[in-house]
């Protein structure tokens, strides 16, 4: 609502200026057009909350720009390397972009990244323009304290973030600690587990209600956001591992970028030695909804010489097929099972991977709904994260944190992966 009266004035000024005939043909062509988002990145850019911004804004239909952001006078090109050791390719540069229009910038947290952002000029001149014209620009986790307030563009306004950096606010912010916060033009959030419910509100901002429920629906979120996560456990085993866990986790073209980034960033924040390993013919790889191109860490010819305490993959199509198409991978995959060690998968890769290679015999797992009727025994379909045994599944890009909260819970204890949601406010 606060938008629809922000964009309403903006419409108006416009109006004020332009010819008649001119305006209309400007309103049909704007809704023929996708909507234009921009999500700059830099180095230590918190992944989950860029992957989560684009993902979710590009499923309402919406055209997204993920453009580094270099600090004064850098030209670092195209390659980023997010917080974890993930390393991304954008599709621009913001110096490249500055002439454009976006409906929406939205800034990804993450330290240093929120400060990389802050340091960018450019940036900085193309985020006060779009708020002098009403325009719609948002930030979470670290971003609101260490951007946005920093250029002073939340002065007067509600806002929340990243609840470390809370203090940071100056006095003319209006603190609020909620996990999204929309106040005029300025959408505010607080971490990468809120990043879905922030990218979701994006969307009613520009679309409305009834698009960010229709993007909500096969997202699959959790139902009651800020509470525990529940792991339906069959068949209760140990996870061994000897020292720190080694885990793999697979890419292909078409993973599903929440998915994939989830269990890669909270593995890692974890402590869990993640490699990524790319099933394509090299080692860039493109994920499904925005296209992030991300550089996995080696080759999976490669990870087959090793041996993991964990081979868990993220879903998404064509990933899932692909998988299930590399012998290499459904060797280790196989392997992994034959010696009663663990392994997952989520959203399309149960019914696309596991089933079909005989991987599910015999056990509870859960699915993509849509796709549940592919599993012989649906019976633990409607779980958001099943264990049974050595096995982990889950449902959809909705509940990623959750799965990768489960594996740190399966291969660190409780503690740790309750003392991870809270840093991820997931709870
Ligand atoms: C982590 O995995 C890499 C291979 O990807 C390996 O070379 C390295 O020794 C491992 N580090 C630890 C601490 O286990
Ligand atoms: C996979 O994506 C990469 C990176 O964008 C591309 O270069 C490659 O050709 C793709 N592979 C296939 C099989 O489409």
């Amino acid at each position: 609502m606060a938008m629809a009266a922000a964009s309403a004035s903006a419409m108006a000024r416009r109006a004020a200026s332009w010819p008649r005939l001119l305006l209309l043909s400007h309103a049909f062509a704007a809704a023929a057009e996708p909507k234009r988002v921009l999500v700059p990145v830099a180095d230590g850019t918190e992944p989950v909350e860029a992957a989560a911004t684009a993902d979710v804004l590009n499923r309402a239909g919406a055209r997204v720009t993920v453009a580094t952001a270099d600090p004064a006078g850098d030209d670092r090109g195209l390659l980023v390397e997010a917080a974890f050791g993930v390393k991304l390719v954008a599709d621009g540069r913001v110096a490249d972009v500055e002439g454009e229009a976006f409906d929406l910038i939205a800034l990804p947290g993450g330290m240093p990244g929120s400060a990389n952002l802050r340091d960018c000029k450019v940036l900085e001149k193309m985020v006060k323009k779009q708020a002098e014209q009403a325009g719609l620009y948002a930030a979470i986790c670290a971003a609101p304290a260490v951007t946005l307030a920093h250029w002073g563009l939340l002065k007067g306004l509600k806002a929340t973030c990243y609840p470390s950096f809370m203090e940071k606010f100056t006095a003319e912010i209006i603190p609020v600690n909620s996990r999204v916060v929309v106040d005029r033009n300025a959408v505010t959030s607080q971490g990468p587990a809120t990043a879905i419910e922030y990218a979701l509100a994006l969307v009613e901002q520009l679309y409305g209600k009834e698009k960010s429920e229709e993007v909500a629906g096969p997202l699959y979120v959790h139902p009651q956001p800020g509470v525990d996560y529940v792991i339906d456990e069959f068949n209760s085993v140990e996870w061994k591992c000897s020292g720190t866990p080694q885990v793999l986790v697979p890419v292909a073209n078409g993973s599903e970028e929440m998915e994939a980034l989830n269990l890669i960033d909270i593995l890692r924040r974890a402590g869990a030695n993640v490699t990524v390993a790319s099933v394509e013919d090299k080692l860039q790889v493109v994920t499904r909804r925005h296209k992030f191109n991300l550089i996995a860490d080696i080759m999976v010819e490669e990870a087959a010489k090793r041996e993991f305490d964990l081979i868990v993959m993220p879903g998404g199509l064509p990933g899932a097929q692909k998988f299930s198409s590399t012998k290499v991978l459904v060797d280790l995959l196989k392997k992994q099972a034959e010696s009663n060690k663990p392994y997952g998968a989520i959203c399309a890769s149960p019914a696309y991977v596991l089933e079909p290679h005989g991987l599910l015999k015999g056990k509870k797992a859960t699915s993509f709904p849509p796709m549940a009727h592919l599993l012989t025994d649906q019976s633990a379909c409607d779980s958001r994260v099943v264990v049974d045994g050595n096995l982990i599944t889950s449902k959809a890009p909705g509940s990623a944190t959750e799965f990768a909260l489960a594996i740190v819970e399966k291969l660190f204890g409780r503690e740790k992966a309750v003392s991870i949601a809270k840093e991820l406010i997931f709870m």
